[in-house]
């Protein structure tokens, strides 16, 4: 097992990573500070894992909530129905909400413990590849409005994150690639030599090779960790963890909730990000290339949807959270490894990136 640490001064905590965690009781103990826990969860992740869980947790007061699986569930509607568990349990202020599940579980269920009686302990048992490289770690709660995604939530740390890689087995492999792309992700902006790493171990991620898995996990939670130690509430560089993220989150709010899985509208997005820095001057095509053909390999889109306009695009970046005093800001690269978040650069070259053709880039790149 290994054990990183997000070092938040008195809301720092570890994350444990390696197979069979879910199953080892005392690393999740240690954080539960009453005798109530409530685990949130969903009907496709509650007959995998929450009877182990459920084991692992006897002799403490239990509710289990299960949610209708989906990102078109991330709203609050379904909110209520953790309030719903908690109230009719009569869960009180020692309570620890545990969010067994992905991204989507992990983000309501530390929405509903930020809020819940002004705020309850909670700890992340993130099960897909995106959740336990990406959302499980930071704090970044919350809901979808139908406006825009994420738009309602909360900075809430956990008490510990416990990530099991053998729950991966049973991960759909569209599920797998989508993580891939946070993966990716890391290398891209901050990490060139993961790059490399990847480039020579995405046949085994694919498979999943259970080292393989732990070590591309690994490396990308201390990444995720080191960017959420220095800014925390994304007053700088914690920004560039959104790489591809603002034309992904376009894709995902046109195309409606649940259509494009988000690391699949972060794929397509990132390869507009490298697009762009492309055009500024600061990638070469050959670097460009290298981060399209990483993503393929991955098993990813990397064409946005066809039919989708630069007016459509524009339309729904415009309520980006990176949007501040009506300024667009962009994650782009100045080169493979560093990421810049800016909103200088000339309207003229977004606009020529919203009309490139990625159908011809993905055949090029690949060939
Ligand atoms: N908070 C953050 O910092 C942050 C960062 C990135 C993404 N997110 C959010 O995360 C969400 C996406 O997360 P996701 O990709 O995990 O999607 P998800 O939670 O929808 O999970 C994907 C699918 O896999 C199923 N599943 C989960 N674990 C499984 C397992 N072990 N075996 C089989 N099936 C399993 C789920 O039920 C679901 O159908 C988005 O809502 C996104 O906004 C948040
Ligand atoms: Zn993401």
């Amino acid at each position: 097992m290994q054990t990183l640490h997000v070092d938040l001064a008195e809301r720092s905590y570890p994350i444990y990573i390696g197979q069979g965690l879910l199953s080892r009781p005392e690393l999740l103990t240690q954080h539960i500070a009453g005798r109530q826990v409530a685990i949130v969860t969903n009907d496709t992740v509650a007959p995998l894992y929450l009877q182990t869980l459920l084991q692992v947790l006897e002799g403490y007061s239990v509710t289990s909530v299960v949610l209708p699986d989906g990102e078109a569930f991330k709203n609050w509607e379904t909110l209520q129905l953790i309030f719903d568990g908690l109230l009719s349990a009569r869960h009180d202020r020692r309570t620890t909400v545990v969010a067994l599940g992905g991204g989507v579980i992990g983000d309501m269920a530390g929405f509903a413990a930020a809020c819940y009686q002004r705020g309850v302990d909670f700890i992340q048992v993130p099960t897909t590849l995106l959740s336990q490289v990406d959302s499980s770690v930071g704090g970044k709660t919350g809901i979808n409005h139908p406006l825009g995604k994420n738009m309602v939530g909360a900075f809430y740390q956990p008490k510990a994150v416990l990530i099991d890689t053998s729950s991966l087995n049973t991960l759909p492999v569209r599920e797998l690639s989508a993580g891939l792309a946070e993966v990716i992700k890391y290398g891209l902006i901050c990490d060139e030599p993961f790059l490399v790493w990847l480039e020579q171990n995405m046949p085994a991620l694919r498979a999943l090779d259970q080292q393989a898995l732990t070590e591309a996990i690994e490396r990308s939670c201390a990444a995720k960790a080191r960017v959420v130690a220095a800014d925390e509430r994304e007053s700088g560089v914690r920004a560039t963890l959104n790489l591809g993220h603002t034309f992904g989150h376009a894709i995902e709010t046109e195309q409606g909730y649940g259509v494009w899985l988000h690391g699949e509208a972060v794929a397509a997005g990132t390869v507009m990000a490298l697009e762009m820095s492309y055009r500024l001057g600061w990638l070469s095509a050959a670097d460009r290339d290298r981060g399209v053909r990483l993503l393929q390999a991955a098993g990813l889109p990397v064409v946005p949807p066809q039919d989708m306009t630069p007016a459509q695009f524009l339309e729904h970046m415009a309520v980006d959270k990176k949007v501040l005093d009506g300024q667009l800001r962009l994650v782009l690269l100045k080169r493979l490894g560093e990421a810049v978040v800016t909103a200088d650069y000339p309207r003229e070259i977004l606009d020529a990136t919203l009309r490139s053709d990625y159908a011809a880039l993905a055949l090029s790149s690949n060939s």
